[in-house]
């Protein structure tokens, strides 16, 4: 098994020399840093661009060999690509989008038909490499259409994505024209997961919302597969930036820029230029604390490394101009002849200095607006090893959730960040090396390396899971195997649910009539004397015998209360369910849930919310039933949760029970039961181990099999009837 990681960046840059040949630099970004340092078991290869522009397919070819023999796989974008693909989708249009950044989004519709093109290329690229059996780990929100084409073009694939950036609310989400393509792009993958609990949720609200999917927990079914969705945050190499400062060539750099430095305290802020990163409110907040803090004047000074980023975009190029133009204008104000308070570097450093100077800084102020993760802060952390700091870090990167012992701000006021220099500057040095301790503790457990392992290991537990779900999926062999043994039955009994078994679900219940396909299932079923058939439903038996009647089944009504035989109805004795005060229980629900409905049935009230905001659903479900419990227990009442319904009920009778009747009455050497809800569940556990029981939508732990939707139980009964003579 190999694996790809697969990402916008490869983990190394190709850049053109004086001398007309190509070097390699490490990418910016936590991606490409966090990743490079990953060691899996599995042999693994990266399939990315290489940051270089080139149509010459000499230049092309020699990129790829030397890429090639670090198992890096360059896609390579031309010129268009990389301005409607990469700088147009991706970061004028996806990135200011996922960071709350709304009115920098600068849509144009060719970006997206680029997007989708390039999306292809990478396709492409891994289709000449991977093979079935192998995994794919997707990364990030420039590939958000790629997991849906791996999935349709590489069978027996394993595919898992990452979105390294926030996902926004859905109440943003919403306004990308292309949201439902990006979504069902992403649920090509095997599993989905984010930095934080956040990310997720909002992610499945959006799913929830513009897909009309439904998700049971960390899991939905789409078509004919289960989707899992975490949260597992990146952590970092805690070792290699902890013991960074044991190599002398660190050591030499930390003593020189100590040195230069001289006297005055460090505050370091690492940041690619971006807009998300905050780094005009930080300058801001730099400015008002020595403007408060007069005793600090010539005593601290702020180290600003920008990594150059995304230039050509112009809302970076506008940011650069706006930092460039703030420095300038507090060094201006502020500097002394022996002073000088904003250290500016717009450029990336070495790993050296970088590392060297993590470790001199007394803070690090770490303030993004909006920030996927953060690398830098946990990178900070980790490189203090034994040496006092402080970390003040914005309260809207990811990485704050984790590292609850940072000095922690919103960075969007100003003041607060003013405020919090000086308390960090104020912070005993015991103060400082207990809360770099827990965090180093908790940095060093969470690295990028058990990151990794997680993910892969849920990955490959969901491939697990999915071979075992595939040995219950009734198609091919199986069907054919219950086909043979139909044909040689001599008394078989049906037990089949209505909605969402035969019938599909309707938005209103009172649409789910039997269409001709149903009526002309049951005849043919119901025309084989040997056939007993029972539709086992928690309709009301009006609406049954009205849709069925004339039909030579017998039929089971509202959960087994009521029972049809050889053509008469029979009611079971049970307490009375419509009392007023469980009525007006309901009452309050259906006035303040818009979309529910009430159903009365003779021995049943059941509160409808299929229609209902999901959201919403889900909230009014857990007060319904709080609600209902104390009377219901007074009164000798079930509650029963089924498919987007709460029923009150008797308790004497179930769908389970209503079986245990059916087969007392006759012997049966063959019994099928077909059901989609809870309440058929019931049915399958009453039944003998050798029944066939077929849950509908998916695996059940009652059903021996399943079939993965509504639309396939028909065929299958029908499948079952046809003539066999040929094949048996
Ligand atoms: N970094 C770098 N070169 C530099 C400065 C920083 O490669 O000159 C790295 C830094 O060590 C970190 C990454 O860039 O690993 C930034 O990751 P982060 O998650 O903080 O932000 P992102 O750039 O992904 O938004
Ligand atoms: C962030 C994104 C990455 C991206 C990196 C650098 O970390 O999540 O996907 O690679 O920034 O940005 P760039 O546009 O230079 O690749």
């Amino acid at each position: 098994m190999k694996l790809y990681i697969i990402a916008n960046r490869l983990p190394v840059k190709v850049q053109r020399t004086e001398g007309g040949g190509f070097e390699f630099q490490r990418s910016e970004g936590g991606l490409a840093t966090g990743l490079a340092s990953l060691d899996t078991h599995n042999e693994t290869h990266w399939i990315g661009w290489p940051g270089i522009h080139t149509e010459d397919p000499v230049e092309r070819a020699a990129i790829t060999e030397a890429l090639e023999k670090m198992q890096f796989h360059p896609v390579f974008l031309n010129e268009t690509q990389i301005l409607n693909y990469y700088e147009g989708y991706s970061n004028n249009v996806i990135w200011p989008l996922c960071h709350y950044f709304y009115a920098y989004i600068e849509y144009q519709t060719l970006y997206w038909e680029s997007y989708k093109e390039v999306n292809e290329l990478f396709l492409e690229k891994a289709e000449s490499l991977a093979v079935a059996g192998d995994v794919a780990w997707v990364q990030d929100y420039q590939l958000m259409l790629l997991p849906k084409l791996l999935r349709e073009r590489i069978k027996g694939l394993s595919i898992g994505y990452f979105h390294h950036i926030p996902f926004p609310s859905y109440e943003l989400f919403r306004v990308l024209p292309e949201r439902a393509e990006l979504l069902e792009g992403l649920l090509g993958a095997d599993l989905i997961a984010f930095h934080t609990h956040d990310y997720m949720r909002h992610f499945v609200s959006a799913v929830e919302r513009v897909l009309l999917l439904r998700f049971a927990l960390d899991r939905v079914i789409v078509r004919n597969r289960t989707v899992h969705v975490d949260a597992l945050p990146m952590g970092i190499n805690f070792d290699l930036y902890h013991n960074a400062i044991l190599d002398p060539l660190v050591q030499e750099k930390a003593s020189v820029f100590r040195e230069n430095y001289g006297g005055s305290k460090l505050v370091l802020s690492v940041d690619r230029l971006d807009y998300s990163k905050g780094i005009l409110h930080r300058l801001k907040g730099f400015e008002l604390f020595l403007k408060e803090n007069p005793a600090y004047l010539e005593r601290v000074s702020l180290v600003m490394i920008v990594v150059p980023s995304r230039d050509r975009v112009e809302r970076y190029a506008e940011l650069k101009k706006n930092i460039d133009e703030t420095i300038g204008n507090i060094n201006g104000a502020y500097s002394t002849m022996n002073w000088t308070p904003v250290y500016y570097f717009y450029h990336g450093l070495p790993f050296e200095e970088l590392l060297a100077l993590y470790h001199i800084a007394d803070i690090a102020l770490v303030s993004p607006l909006r920030d996927g993760m953060n690398l830098v802060a946990k990178e900070y952390v980790a490189a203090k090893r034994d040496q006092p700091g402080v970390l003040i870090l914005s309260e809207m990167a990811g990485a704050a959730i984790e590292l609850s012992d940072a000095v922690t701000i919103n960075p969007n006021d100003v003041v607060q960040i003013s405020d919090a220099l000086s308390y960090a500057l104020d912070m005993s040095k015991e103060e400082q090396l207990d809360a770099l301790k827990r965090m180093q503790a908790q940095v060093s457990r969470h690295s990028v390396h058990l990151w990794a392992k997680r993910f892969m290991d849920e990955l490959m537990g969901i491939r697990l899971k999915n071979m075992e779900n595939d040995q219950k999926r009734l198609v091919g062999v199986q069907a054919e195997k219950i086909r043979k043994a139909y044909r040689k039955a001599k008394s078989r009994l049906f037990i089949l649910d209505y909605d969402g078994t035969l019938s599909a679900f309707k938005n209103r219940p009172e649409d789910a009539k039997p269409n001709a396909e149903i009526l002309d299932t049951l005849i043919r079923l119901t025309a084989d004397p040997m056939n007993k058939v029972v539709i086992s439903s928690g309709r009301d038996h009006t609406t049954l015998e009205n849709w069925l009647g004339h039909l030579n089944l017998d039929m089971a009504a509202e959960h087994g209360a009521f029972y049809k035989e050889k053509g008469v109805w029979h009611k079971k004795e049970g307490p009375m369910v419509w009392d007023a005060e469980i009525l007006s229980i309901f009452q309050a629900f259906i006035d303040k849930t818009p979309r529910s409905k009430l159903e009365m049935k003779e021995t049943a009230l059941v509160w409808h919310y299929r229609r209902v905001d999901a959201w919403l659903g889900t909230m009014r479900e857990q007060q319904l039933v709080e609600a209902l419990m104390e009377p219901c227990s007074r009164l000798n009442l079930q509650i029963m949760r089924g498919d987007k319904i709460i029923e009150v009920k008797s308790p004497n009778f179930t769908k389970g029970s209503e079986a245990k009747r059916l087969l007392k009455q006759a012997k049966y050497d063959f019994i099928c039961a077909i059901g989609d809800d809870t309440t058929d569940e019931d049915t399958f556990r009453a039944l003998p181990k050798s029944a066939i029981t077929i849950k509908v939508g998916g695996v059940s732990d009652q059903a021996r099999y399943y079939v993965l939707m509504q639309a396939e139980t028909l065929p299958l009964l029908n499948f079952w009837m046809d003539d066999t003579s040929t094949s048996d």
